[in-house]
């Protein structure tokens, strides 16, 4: 097998936009590499739909940082929910000044609203196709010292005198060594581990399986949000909260309100809404008869009904797998537990989300904390010993049985025996040396669905407080 060597300052390891932050806000006197499993655009951050939350345009963030408490079930870590929505209120200038454009209407900035939000202050760019423009704008940004490598998978991190030393895995089908001084998780959540899911499919919990093996702490992994609302058709598409926001309701066959009994109705936050119509028998749909500007507000949620067939009157929706507020544990600057390992983004738990994360809070977590690991970032070159790498040596049919087993788990009603026999199955599996690219892949996919399930059992089994809210948690209590 061919064989390609790297030294860098930094590796980045994914490409949405914490990966992107991360870069833009580091030192143009460092050679940063930042590496995209397949194409750049294949992160969840291209397919945001709602937008960015921040109290801009507010006196103060306090109202922001009460509905990110109040929906994380006052699980969200006070300290780092003052630092993301103070340090949140900027993001849109600083977003402006690298050339985003946010959509405006008569009255100044067109901000919508969702679920569990007191007001409207959503920004948005090209209706909802908010990160699409984004991240389109900020990639062309990117200075010259950041080098760009799509269809990179990383499998392994490289560890020397205690210190995360660089990372290897395949560049196409060619073996990588890369040396780098730090190394950043960007590698988003984990919805991409089952079929039903707003999440791009090639986002499989990598980073989590990458941490873990250096010792890095992992918590809150049972932590995980289902959204309400994805198209209910063969190939699952997010449609975007905005839609409730801009005042579409969810109604079932007969057009009655199926959130009616809640004050909040069809904007209650999005586990109880997720959990309320997991729980209703019979289709549910929104009803965007209220709706104004619909095309022009929603522009691809119109395209995409339109190549359903869908009225989009009348839109079946059903919920799905959409975030993960568990995952690596880091300190207020994204610093992992291990010398020259840094998290961002979806994939590290910064204490923000608690139980539940507040919509389009997620996009602003990236640049908050984004923005904070490249202003802490130390670097420190360590000897390159690359450790032997093994996979699991499984047929494609074998892992697609697999997938299927853990998408009957990774369920918002999760069931312990399937869990159990999920491990059971994935316990023995044997290991080989001949690496390939596609190995290496179902291999972190399988052992980070082995992580979440295992953590799944600890909650059933131990910790008892998270049973009330967690929200994958269908046993009602
Ligand atoms: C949406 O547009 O409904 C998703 C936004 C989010 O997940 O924050």
């Amino acid at each position: 097998m061919s064989l390609q060597f790297e030294r860098v300052d930094v590796l980045i390891i994914g490409a949405g936009l914490a990966a992107v932050t991360v870069a833009l806000h580091l030192p143009r006197t460092l050679n940063v590499l930042l590496v995209a499993k397949h194409e750049v655009t294949s992160a969840n951050s291209d397919l945001a739909q709602g937008g960015i939350a921040s109290s801009y345009l507010e006196p103060s963030s306090v109202d922001h940082e009460r509905d990110t408490l109040v929906a994380s079930k006052l699980a969200a870590v006070p300290d780092r929910v003052y630092t993301l929505v103070e340090e949140g209120r900027t993001a849109i200038q600083e977003l402006e000044r690298f050339g985003v454009v946010f959509d405006r209407d008569a009255t100044g900035y067109a901000v919508g609203r969702e679920g569990a939000h007191g007001m409207n202050r959503i920004f948005h760019a090209g209706g909802d196709e908010t990160g699409r423009h984004v991240m389109a704008t900020l990639r062309r940004q990117l200075p010259d010292n950041v080098t760009v490598m799509e269809h990179v998978l990383i499998d392994t991190l490289t560890k020397s005198d205690g210190r995360v030393s660089g990372a290897t895995g395949f560049n196409g089908e060619t073996r990588l060594h890369v040396q780098a001084g730090a190394v950043v998780l960007a590698t988003g959540g984990i919805g991409g581990l089952i079929d039903w899911t707003s999440n791009c499919r090639s986002v499989t919990g990598d980073g989590l399986v990458l941490a873990e093996s250096v010792g890095a702490r992992l918590t809150n992994l049972s932590r995980i949000q289902f959204h309400p609302t994805l198209l209910a058709v063969d190939s699952p598409h997010l449609v975007t909260e905005a839609l409730r926001g801009a005042g579409a309701t969810l109604v079932d066959t007969s057009g009655n309100h199926v959130m009616g009994q809640h004050p909040l109705g069809s904007l209650a936050p999005r586990d109880e809404v997720a959990r309320t119509l997991t729980n209703h028998v019979g289709p549910v749909y929104l009803d965007t008869s209220r709706v104004e500007r619909l095309d022009e507000r929603f522009p691809k949620l119109v395209a995409t009904c339109d190549a359903h067939g869908i009225d989009i009157r009348r839109i079946p929706v059903r919920p799905g797998l959409h975030f993960h507020m568990g995952g690596v544990d880091v300190d207020a600057y994204g610093r992992t537990k291990v010398a020259g390992l840094y998290a961002v983004g979806e994939v590290a738990d910064t204490g923000v989300h608690g139980k539940n994360r507040l919509a389009s809070n997620s996009l602003l977590e990236c640049w908050v904390f984004g923005k904070r690991v490249a202003a802490t970032m130390t670097l420190e070159e360590k000897p390159f010993t690359v450790n032997e790498t093994t996979v699991f040596e499984v047929s494609d049919d074998l892992f697609g049985r697999y997938r299927q087993q853990i998408g009957e788990w990774l369920t918002i009603s999760p069931q312990l025996g399937k869990i159990v026999s999920f491990l059971e199955n994935t316990q023995q599996l044997p290991r080989t040396k001949h690496v390939t690219r596609q190995l290496s892949e179902q291999t972190l996919s399988i052992e980070a669905a082995r992580l979440l399930a295992r953590a799944m059992m600890r909650t059933e089994d131990g910790y008892e407080q998270d049973r009330f809210a967690r929200t994958a948690d269908g046993i009602s209590t």
